[in-house]
């Protein structure tokens, strides 16, 4: 049976707004309702989304509970501590899928040491492929009206390292994470160090020593993975693209682990995943090869001498690091195949 789902966008002249309408745009059911924002209230979408040519000419309207009343489904594309405040006024019905950071922390003291304020509380976390004690998140996800979508580098690091966890084949509590990561990243907001002129040239670390807000939402997902204590330093790097995280993650190989068993626990954690792919050994994955779509490309290596596993996963942050995540998730709340609208192909070269 063919049905309308009318959705609401609230943010959508920023980056991961402008995503949501573009990939949400692929599912059948899809009607996009209210298209809102702050400071482009009142300017056509157009302006700020020359690429969405079939809603160019929508207004984009103030976000308010007014403005995204009446809708099945409302997409948060807001800065964090932005998202809480106008979804605790939604209706209960309504499916609210938060790509913020408002909801994701079950931790109120981690939220206030790395984001501070008021913790909006903690939503089903929207990370179907996430493994759990017995299943998956996607357990979880039938039925919810409230998601909360993870954060991009969160997803590049879970996803690469979690096999490894659940399987018991590394140590949790000595992993490096360092991360290539482009320029959409970081919004769309106006800031010297994003300027084209002081990145172009540059790869540029930032929130360097432990201090990057990602950090306590994967420590809580790889301790959904099964670990029992994590310890992560964790660094990522401004370089000169648009969009795209290359996660390069090490841990120290478990006693008595082969590669051989290494390389058994991320293919058979992956075997079924539609959007997970560990590629063939010896091929390694680029952002280049996940740029529009919503695959996590993943692959991992035993370095003996140093006595670690090294996983490298790629993804696109504006894809399956949130607007595809979004729709995936959506498709499990309403029961919907998981895959519906997904892209699986990238845009290359
Ligand atoms: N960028 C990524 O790769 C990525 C990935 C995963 C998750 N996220 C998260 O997604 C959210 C949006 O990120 P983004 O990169 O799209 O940021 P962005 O490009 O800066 O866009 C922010 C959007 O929020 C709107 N906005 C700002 N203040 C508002 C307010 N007080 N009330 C209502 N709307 C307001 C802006 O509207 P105006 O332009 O009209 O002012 C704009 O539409 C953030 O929480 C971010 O952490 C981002």
């Amino acid at each position: 049976m063919h049905m309308t789902l009318k959705v609401a966008v609230s943010g959508a002249s920023g980056y991961v707004g402008g995503e949501v309408l573009r990939v949400f745009s692929e599912h059948p059911d899809v009607e996009f309702g209210a298209l809102t924002a702050h400071s482009s209230a009142g300017d056509r979408l157009g302006v700020h989304q020359p690429h969405l040519r079939t809603l160019a000419d929508r207004e984009i309207v103030e976000t308010s509970v007014n403005t995204l009343a009446g809708h099945d489904v409302v997409v948060l594309a807001l800065p964090h501590g932005t998202s809480g405040e106008i979804a605790a006024q939604l209706p209960p019905e309504t499916l609210v899928l938060d790509c913020g950071a408002d909801h994701r922390l079950a931790s109120s003291e981690a939220w206030a040491e790395y984001y501070g304020g008021h913790h909006s509380g903690t939503w089903p976390y929207g990370m179907p492929e996430l493994i759990t004690a017995d299943g998956h998140q996607r357990d979880n996800l039938l039925g919810a009206k409230r998601v909360a979508v993870p954060g991009c580098n969160v997803t590049a690091v879970t996803l690469g390292l979690q096999p490894g966890v659940a399987a018991g084949v590394v140590d949790p509590t000595d992993i490096t994470a360092v991360l290539a990561v482009g320029y959409s990243g970081a919004g769309k907001k106006l800031a010297t160090n994003l300027l084209a002129s002081e990145g172009l040239g540059a790869a540029s670390p930032y929130a360097v020593g432990g201090t990057h807000r990602h950090i306590p939402e994967i420590v809580q997902n790889l301790e959904v993975a099964g670990a029992a204590d994590v310890k992560i330093s964790f660094t990522p790097t401004l370089v000169p693209m648009a969009r795209g995280i290359l996660a390069t993650i090490t841990a120290p190989l478990a006693a008595g682990v082969s590669a051989d068993e290494v390389r058994a626990a991320w293919e058979s954690a992956y075997a079924d995943e539609p959007f997970v792919h560990v590629l063939p050994e010896g091929q390694w994955p680029t952002t280049a090869a996940t740029l529009g779509a919503n695959t996590c490309l993943v692959q991992v290596a035993v370095d003996k001498k140093a006595g670690r596993v090294v996983v490298v996963s790629a993804i696109d942050n504006l894809v399956k690091g949130t607007a595809g995540a979004a729709l995936q998730s959506m498709n499990i709340v309403l029961g919907y195949p998981e895959t519906t609208g997904l892209q699986l192909q990238g845009v290359a070269p």
